[in-house]
């Protein structure tokens, strides 16, 4: 594996961002509750896009498979224990994730456009996808989800460039990417 230079995080609105995750993270809890610690910090420190500025693409990506390689994601700040990462990723019009989960924390904010979110579960049989839910979020939008019950995949369903901000309890610069499996099976009924 390769390792990763870790970015500077020196963009605008960046460093409170960062310094309010870390004390979100320095009372120790469960991965849901610690993701709604941390959207609570997104929702109050959303940075703008201008954070992208001076941020050359594909320093990193992988925050979501179909992501990865893909010169769109940009890794913003990793913690220097690693214990979180902040990533930027610019959605062209149509993009769409495949269906899959995380290996740990997540939350994400939209600072451009809109996102759909569509969530599912495995059926029993583990054979079959079962749709449990989808949300379009606008700009502003703030969520967080942890594992398990996080298999999602993620779109910009509209006409316009979308840019989401999200952060991760894990070194995006080491592990490479946050899916920790992917779904290829029929979604019904
Ligand atoms: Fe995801």
């Amino acid at each position: 594996m390769t390792l990763l230079s870790r970015p500077p995080s020196t963009a605008s609105g960046l460093d409170e961002l960062a310094t309010g995750i870390r004390a979100a993270l320095s009372r120790r809890d469960d991965w849901r509750r610690t993701a709604q610690r941390v959207a609570s910090v997104l929702r109050r420190h959303l940075p703008s896009p201008e954070v992208l500025t001076g941020i050359p693409p594909g320093v990193h990506s992988g925050a979501h498979p179909g992501v990865q390689e893909d010169p769109r994601g940009r890794l913003l700040h990793v913690e220097p224990d690693g214990a979180f990462s902040i990533q930027a990723i610019v959605w062209p019009a149509g993009r769409i994730t495949r269906i899959h989960d995380h290996v740990t924390w997540c939350v994400f904010g939209v600072i451009q456009g809109a996102v759909d979110e569509e969530l599912f579960t495995l059926g029993s049989g583990g054979d079959v996808l079962v749709p449990a839910g989808r949300t379009t979020n606008a700009t502003g939008a703030v969520t967080g989800f942890a594992p398990p019950g996080d298999i999602h995949r993620v779109a910009n369903t509209g006409d316009g460039t979308a840019v989401t901000i999200h952060v991760y309890g894990t070194d995006l610069s080491r592990i490479g990417s946050s899916a920790l499996r992917f779904y290829d099976l029929p979604v019904g009924p």
